[in-house]
């Protein structure tokens, strides 16, 4: 057996003050802190986070901090940043803070330039937005482009619908961004079904180009452009490129390899959005905007490379993210931005935190012994409060919560902003404060009512606000929670950089689709649910 974060002294004292801390409540850290809102919080890049509403003490972050450094995280950080092959069980180095590394920074990866090729996709990537951001680039039968579907899942999905959701008040509006992830056809359909093929280009996207639904969508997407086009297979390479890493599977699929932005197995596909796994977002915004995108994230990267973890944010957000599921028995973590165009961020979170942190198995290939990773989930305030927020105020659930929001408004509307980040301020109050027994009969409510609108409060939330959703502070964002989710695997001794998890249900979707398809009657070889379920399917398919 060998000597595990968990069996250690700094591990126990954090288990002896959790038992203590059930008789702690935020309204009394207040109290007994006035200048705690201000000691508590800091500037990060261009975010100022608040985590003065969560529940710790400078006793809590001190043994937070000294588990951080059993647990060699400052090393692990230099590790992660210096190339070193820290995703064991795919023997490959983690280095997406390397796609942010400006032009005249200098790292060598395995006797290779990292900083050179990563600069080197990033000016492809750029000529080809600028041709296609200008008409330049002609379809087929010689028109512009008017739409761009992006074909991707998971990584090659998540990160670029969010981050053009985001960025959109930032795009060049006569040029739409789709994107087609679900093997669903109707996502296909409901995508295309109103488009020209002439003006349309598919972006392919896929790391491996191994994966079943991307694959799928593009094949009949290509059907549907050929259709629509009259044939001429020479029209796929004015309306095909692809990104990813496999430049043979591309040529095979039938994308000229010239149409073709690559990346490296040192991204992993949750953090690839900066990569060329990003070209739609780069082509909505153009590249300049792309450059302060990954300028943000570059700032946060430097933070977190070079901050000693007491001040490092990223590092503090991911024990106190630690404090709550490990030792305090917190299962979720809700994201709230206050801000309409970050309402695919809770979306693109849980891949990158839940496919990060899934874990159950120690990096020595020992089970693990306490709570890894939470669910994390959300949607933008206001919504949210008029949907499970009851929940979260007097429900009888540990739930911390991140409110995300921006002082000034892409668009100023009336008084609107100010409502928003008003009911912004407002929640956090309430779910740290609450309201007792006592004041709620203050107000003169009827006593029966009295006890059911009493509000316990101490529900912990970490506030996050920036001048205004930008390119920059977009990228700061992300960049953030990277390095939270980091810091969670590292306590947890966990590989955040595999998933071996999904491979299960891809085999066994491979084993059945033939039973699904066939004109033959199938064995009955399967359980017995299964077995009952598919004989349902194909009746009600007429099979
Ligand atoms: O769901 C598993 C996964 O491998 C993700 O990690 C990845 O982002 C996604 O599939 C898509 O993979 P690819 O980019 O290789 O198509």
């Amino acid at each position: 057996m060998s000597q595990h974060v968990s069996d250690s002294a700094e591990w126990q004292a954090l288990q002896g003050l959790a038992e203590k801390f059930s008789t702690v409540h935020l309204r009394d850290l207040f109290d007994s802190d006035p200048q705690r809102g201000e000691r508590y919080a800091t500037d990060l890049a261009g975010l100022y986070v608040d985590y003065s509403k969560n529940l710790v003490t400078d006793e809590v972050l001190t043994a937070l901090t000294a588990l951080a450094q059993r647990a060699k995280l400052s090393e692990k950080i230099t590790a992660m940043f210096s190339g070193e092959h820290i995703n064991i069980t795919e023997d490959r180095a983690v280095l997406h803070t390397a796609l942010r590394l400006p032009r005249d920074a200098a790292l060598v990866v395995d006797g290779q330039d990292v900083v050179a090729d990563v600069h080197e996709v990033l000016d492809k990537m750029g000529a080809f937005a600028d041709k296609v951001r200008s008409g330049e680039w002609k379809g087929h039968t010689g028109e512009h482009i008017k739409t761009i579907v992006n074909i991707g899942i998971g990584g090659s999905d998540l990160g670029p619908v969010m981050a053009y959701e985001a960025l959109k008040d930032f795009t060049q509006r006569d040029i739409e961004a789709r994107f087609v992830s679900n093997i669903d056809p109707t996502d296909l359909f409901e995508k295309t079904h109103d488009l020209d093929p002439a003006t349309t280009l598919f972006i392919v996207v896929s790391k491996t180009f191994t994966t079943q639904e991307t694959l799928t969508n593009a094949q009949e997407a290509r059907s549907w452009l050929l259709e629509g086009l009259g044939g001429d297979a020479a029209a796929v390479a004015k309306h095909f490129v692809a990104v990813s890493t496999n430049a043979s599977k591309v040529a095979d699929f039938g994308i000229d390899t010239a149409n073709m932005f690559g990346f490296w197995d040192w991204v992993g596909g949750r953090y690839s959005l900066p990569s060329a796994v990003g070209l739609s977002v780069m082509i909505a915004i153009g590249k300049d905007r792309f450059a302060e995108m990954l300028a943000g994230y570059h700032a946060v990267d430097e933070h977190f490379r070079s901050t000693p973890i007491e001040r490092n944010i990223p590092a503090l957000l991911g024990l106190i993210n630690v404090w709550y599921d490990t030792f305090l028995g917190a299962q979720s973590h809700a994201v709230l931005p206050y801000a309409q165009y970050l309402h695919r961020f809770a979306a693109y979170l849980q891949q990158l935190t839940m496919e990060s942190n899934g874990k159950s198995t120690r990096l020595s290939g020992e089970p693990v012994s306490y709570q890894t990773g939470e669910v994390f989930w959300g949607e933008p305030g206001t919504n949210g409060q008029h949907a499970f927020y009851q929940l979260v105020h007097q429900g009888t659930k540990l739930i911390p919560a991140d409110f995300i929001g921006f002082s000034k408004p892409n668009h100023d509307i009336g008084e609107m902003h100010d409502l928003l980040m008003s009911n912004f301020l407002a929640q956090t109050g309430a779910l740290a404060f609450g309201r007792t027994l006592e004041q709620v009969k203050a107000e003169g409510t009827d006593p029966k009512v009295a006890p059911h609108r009493v509000m316990q409060g101490n529900h912990p939330t970490t506030t996050i606000l920036a001048e205004s959703l930008t390119p920059g502070t977009f990228g700061q964002l992300v960049a953030l929670y990277e390095h939270i989710t980091f810091t969670q695997g590292v306590i947890w001794e966990i590989n955040s950089f595999d998933q071996w998890g999904v491979e299960l249900g891809k085999v066994m979707a491979n084993q059945l689709a033939p039973k699904l398809t066939s004109r033959e009657t199938p064995a009955d070889d399967a359980d017995s649910s299964t077995n009952s379920l598919i004989k349902r399917y194909r009746a009600q398919r007429g099979r």
